[in-house]
């Protein structure tokens, strides 16, 4: 990128209404890939000019003003009276020492910063008033057209597609809607654009037909339509930017090692970091701030969100919120780790768990339906089917604590705050008030303790390492036969 755009104002318009949308939100705050499309725009500018863009909203987009209140400085268009007024209302708040002035538009998210450094250029070569790309388009509908003089090198106009006679709008070059300006010449010719007879709205292009009043040079960068300068107006124009945009990344993340089964059918948001040998099977959604680890392979129809996960894990089919798993992890299927989730290495998580706000150290195994909130859960500890954690008493939320390689029974309940000591155990079906001591045995509604027949091998010096096919949390049952039927 050059290094001679430095110093050129950035403006971002984006006090439309976006009324083409139907939405209740300001168009430049929709999203693709996870980031509003402002975000991407206020990027680029930020990187081909090394300044604070400003922002031009209106009341009807002040919201934008607290989302990028680090990211921007801001100028009020009272009303969305047209592009031109929009400009209009940021050179009224532009220092006087910017002589030129990038002026993109919010809803053209995907421009880069290396074709605006181009643009700048060319404007500087020529010394023209006003310099804009023009792009070649099989598809112009509802876009502005480039008019050229009879021979094709001249920009005479650009005629909007209201606005344009049956002849205009065959023409296949379209107004990208990213300007470099002369920032003097702009300053003084600004309030001179007139309103469209047609439409009333008072449109930015109309400084091309000034500029060549004036007898100054108006350029313009041809290239051809790459998805990348696509304006977006409405929904559909929304999702084929997406579409575009997921492609590059989908590119970008292949190119570095991560196989992809289907990459049409893979949706990574542009914030996600990934390792090499990650897999990702069919209809992944991996969106914010999630990272995964080399090795990792993501099952068919996850969906993760500020996850961060390690190496060599297997997440099959869940839905893992705000939560960090270590290495080698299995997660799945249908298991769901809620916010604050931290599942230690090998742990195994299985068919319908849930996790909510939990430590779940190393070698954890929770295998069938069952419930772990507001919990410290020890080293391979052994959690039986239908367990559940009883945190919530209708007011206040408690903590369990369970330690290291305890066994819990099928359909424990453990009534929180309650503390399970090392090696604890709990008979199938129990309801657990009172805390456990370590190596004792808790059995029955409501639970009482005795000591297990097999002490010494269940306490905390000898932790057992879970048997592969005990992860029911059935052997308590010879003990409690009275509730076995349940
Ligand atoms: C505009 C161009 C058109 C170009 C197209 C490219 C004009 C008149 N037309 O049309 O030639 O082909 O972009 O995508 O400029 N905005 C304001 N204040 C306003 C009106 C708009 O800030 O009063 C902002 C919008 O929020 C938006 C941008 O300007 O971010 C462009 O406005 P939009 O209404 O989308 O213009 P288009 O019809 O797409
Ligand atoms: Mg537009």
């Amino acid at each position: 990128m050059s290094q001679t755009s430095e110093g050129v104002l950035p403006v971002v318009l984006a006090a439309g209404l976006g009324t083409r949308m139907k939405s209740r939100q300001p168009k430049v705050l929709h999203e693709l890939c996870g980031r509003p499309m402002l975000a991407f725009v206020l990027a680029a500018a930020r990187e081909v000019s090394g300044r604070r863009p400003l922002v031009v909203y209106s009341p009807p987009t002040a919201v934008l003003k607290d989302v990028f209140a680090d990211e921007a400085d801001f100028a009020l268009q009272p009303t969305p009276l047209g592009t031109a007024d929009a400009v209009k209302a940021a050179m009224a708040v532009a220092p006087e020492s910017a002589d030129e002035i990038l002026v993109l538009s919010g809803d053209v998210p995907l421009v880069q910063a290396d074709l605006l450094a181009e643009l700048v250029d060319m404007r500087r070569a020529r010394n023209a008033a006003v310099a804009l790309i023009a792009v070649r388009s099989s598809e112009p509908e509802g876009l502005g057209r480039v008019v050229r003089s009879d021979d094709g090198g001249q920009v005479l106009r650009i005629v909007e597609e209201k606005d344009a006679t049956p002849d205009e709008l065959e023409i296949e070059e379209i107004n990208a809607g990213v300007y470099v300006f002369d920032g003097a010449w702009l300053r003084r010719r600004i309030g001179d654009v007139k309103a469209s007879p047609v439409s009333g709205e008072f449109y930015l292009p109309e400084l091309v037909t000034l500029a060549r009043e004036d007898r100054r040079p108006v350029v313009s960068l041809e290239v051809e339509d790459d998805g990348t300068l696509a304006g977006i107006n409405d929904r559909s124009q929304l999702a084929r930017a997406e579409l575009e945009l997921r492609m590059i990344i989908n590119e970008r993340h292949m190119l570095a090692g991560v196989t992809m089964v289907d990459p049409f059918r893979t949706y990574v948001d542009v914030t996600v970091e990934l390792a090499s040998d990650v897999v990702l099977e069919p209809g992944v959604v991996l969106r914010g701030s999630t990272s995964i680890g080399q090795g990792t392979r993501i099952g068919a129809g996850s969906q993760i969100i500020d996850t961060v996960i390690g190496r060599d894990c297997f997440i099959w089919a869940s839905m893992l919120e705000s939560s960090e798993v270590e290495d080698e992890v299995q997660i799945g299927p249908f298991s769901h780790l809620r916010p604050k989730s931290s599942i230690g290495r090998k742990a195994k998580l299985g068919n319908f768990a849930e996790v909510k706000a939990s430590r779940l150290e190393p070698g954890v195994q929770q295998h069938h339906f069952s419930y772990i909130g507001d919990a410290d859960v020890g080293e391979r500890t052994n959690v039986g089917a239908g367990t559940i954690t009883c945190n919530y008493d209708g007011v206040k939320k408690h903590h369990t604590k369970i330690g290291k390689g305890v066994f819990l029974g099928s359909d424990t309940m453990l009534v929180a705050p309650v503390e399970l000591g090392d090696g604890a155990r709990t008979g199938a079906g129990s309801v657990v008030t009172k805390d456990v001591p370590a190596g004792m045995l808790a059995l029955g509604v409501p639970a009482r303790l005795r000591k297990p027949r097999a002490q010494a091998e269940t306490t905390a010096a000898a932790v057992p390492e879970p048997a592969a096919d005990a992860d029911t949390g059935s052997p308590a049952v010879e003990e409690t036969a009275e509730r076995s039927h349940r």
